[in-house]
């Protein structure tokens, strides 16, 4: 009897991250019965990944609302989760990294002692608001699961130093890679069609790729990171900022206010995400708050300036590709027109590695849940 696996998706980022492990799933209809369940904690932002390659939700809790509380995704999460288990009893749930529908997708799986699986788990900042909610999510999401994946031997030493049991820890890799292998190698040999119109500003002209969304950053962060840009777009020439401005209305307020009309910052609706890895490509500086870019960004051998003070992913810093700037806007720029203007610091973090995967991270994973005699939880 194949094993029901129940897959948990809310955001973008678990999207990207969970698809590789889904296409493996359907591939092994021997060993699983793969279903996917959507909160629609995003909307917009998730299709484009889902619909990118070719999965079907078989539940989703469209759970997306302009401007609801963390209180209220929370509790519309964890009923419409309870109410999805409850009718199709998977042996497994699966839940990745850590926004709110991972954490409730973790603590359903608890309250219905279904066995419980996270992906990309023991990343830990040490700060309990930085990210926030973020750091909390995964640090609970780790005390509920059964079942712990973590990307690299770093966050696979914090899990064991936490007192999970070193039976339950599988070292992966990260899935990330699994996703931009798959898409790399097309991007790089054909530019995929929704790139085209954006295809002229990376021409004759050095690229800053920008994205942005962390909720301890809305305000005076987006306010200072803004004018940070503004102020470099202004002092250098010869280069375009292209910004995929996450659908947050706090973020697209005072992005839309302070950089919208600059000839060479180009504000664009975010990208589906074979166009974004194809433009990650094309630049060559990455200003993000993001933790799947800071993971992305190796790979290409792209500089990366981390707009936060904190980091769960310090392979990529100790590795040399990213540096953490803050929102303080003076540091932002700085850090930014010295990379832009001093090549020995530029080639400096240029180099490409990748700490986070080897793109198999999917099947390991695959291979775990088949090796577990399942019902109920241990
Ligand atoms: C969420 C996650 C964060 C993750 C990020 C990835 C939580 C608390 N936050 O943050 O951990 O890093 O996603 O992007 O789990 N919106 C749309 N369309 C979309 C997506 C969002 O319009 O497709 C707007 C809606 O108004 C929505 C708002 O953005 O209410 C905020 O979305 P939400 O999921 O609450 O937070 P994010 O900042 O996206
Ligand atoms: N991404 C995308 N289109 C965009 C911006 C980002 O497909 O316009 C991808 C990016 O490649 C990465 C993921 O989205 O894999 C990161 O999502 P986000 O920054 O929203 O969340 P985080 O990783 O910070 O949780």
């Amino acid at each position: 009897m194949p094993q029901t696996v129940m897959t948990i998706i809310g955001t973008r980022p678990e999207a990207i991250k969970l698809v590789p492990l889904v296409l493996e799933l359907q591939r092994r209809p021997q060993e699983f019965k793969s279903v996917v369940c959507v909160t629609g904690q995003h909307r917009e932002m998730l299709d484009q990944v889902l619909d990118a390659f070719g999965i079907v939700a078989d539940h989703d809790l469209n759970l997306m609302a302009p401007g609801q509380s963390l209180g209220q995704i929370t509790a519309r999460a964890v009923a419409g989760l309870t109410e999805v288990c409850e009718k199709d009893r998977p042996d497994i749930i699966l839940v990745q990294g850590d926004t709110t529908t991972a954490f409730c997708g973790a603590l359903v799986g608890h309250y219905q002692q279904i066995k419980t699986g996270h992906v990309e788990a023991g990343l830990r900042t040490g700060n309990k608001f930085s990210p926030f909610p973020e750091e909390i999510n995964r640090r609970l999401i780790g005390q509920m699961a059964d079942l712990h994946f973590p990307p690299t031997a770093h966050a696979e030493a914090t899990l064991l130093s936490e007192g999970v049991c070193s039976d339950d820890v599988f070292l992966t890799g990260n899935t990330v890679i699994d996703t931009l292998l798959l898409t790399r190698d097309r991007v790089t040999q054909e530019i995929p069609e929704a790139a085209r119109e954006i295809q002229s500003l990376t021409e004759n002209t050095r690229v800053v790729l920008v994205t942005g969304h962390r909720r301890e950053s809305h305000g005076q962060g987006f306010e200072n990171i803004c004018n940070a840009i503004r102020n470099v777009a202004d002092k250098i020439a010869d280069i375009n900022f292209i910004y995929p401005v996450h659908l947050n209305p706090k973020v697209q307020e005072p992005v839309n206010r302070i950089l919208g009309n600059h000839p060479r910052i180009h504000l664009v609706d975010p990208l589906s995400y074979e166009p974004f890895v194809w433009l990650l490509n094309q630049s060559d500086i990455v200003l993000t708050d993001s933790g799947g870019v800071q993971e992305e960004a190796p790979s290409f051998g792209k500089p990366v300036l981390v707009m936060r003070d904190t980091t769960e992913r310090p392979e990529g810093v100790e590795a040399g590709n990213a540096k953490l700037v803050g929102t303080c806007q003076e540091t932002i720029e700085t850090e930014l027109i010295r990379l832009l203007t001093d090549p020995a610091a530029y080639a400096e973090m240029a180099d490409a590695q990748n700490p986070y995967g080897d793109g198999t991270a999917s099947r390991q994973i695959a291979d775990v849940l088949a090796s577990q005699a399942v019902s109920t939880k241990s």
